[in-house]
């Protein structure tokens, strides 16, 4: 395993439609153990293939317990809406705020071929939203209603500091 480099907004990789899986290989599996490897390191949720520079419909995400893998995945059912901050590695030090259905049920590949059901709520359904519009070469920033100044930035990662230091 390896971890690769993530790719930010400006890049044209971002922008393009992902082809889907259709080889089940060792090439598939080691980007996957790959991508794990990267969004641990990276401190993400989340990370989508083209974010490594590789145009194929695949994700991963990290639900605390275990990282799923997601290839060519389908959003079965959505509902409810959530309101709040959205980030992503492809876009450092920006957050902006967007709207997402509050539950997602989806169908996905493992590596090798098999069909899975997953389903969440609040955090993992905006990621799950999240990571497959990537797939679609689209960023939250064109969904986003509101992005953050830089000062409402900084003030939020002053926050964040000061939880860690209470731990
Ligand atoms: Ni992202």
């Amino acid at each position: 395993m390896a971890t690769r480099n993530i790719i930010t907004e400006g890049n044209p990789t971002l922008t393009k439609v992902c082809r889907p899986v259709t080889s089940f290989d060792e090439r598939l599996a080691t980007l996957i153990d790959d991508m794990k490897e990267t969004v641990v390191q990276a401190n993400g949720i989340g990370l989508a293939a083209p974010q490594v520079g590789v145009l194929r419909r695949v994700v991963v995400v990290d639900l605390g317990e275990e990282i799923i893998e997601l290839v060519n995945p389908r959003i079965l059912e959505q509902s409810g809406e959530q309101d709040g901050l959205e980030g992503c590695l492809s876009v450092p030090e920006r957050f902006g705020m967007v709207k997402r259905p509050n539950y997602v049920k989806l169908e996905a590949q493992d590596r090798h071929g098999d069909w899975y059901e997953y389903e969440g709520e609040e955090l993992i359904a905006r990621c799950f939203c999240h990571e497959l519009e990537h797939l679609d070469g689209h960023l939250y920033t064109e969904r986003a209603y509101r992005m953050l100044s830089r000062e409402e930035y900084e003030e939020l990662m002053q926050q964040d500091t000061e939880q860690e230091a209470q731990k």
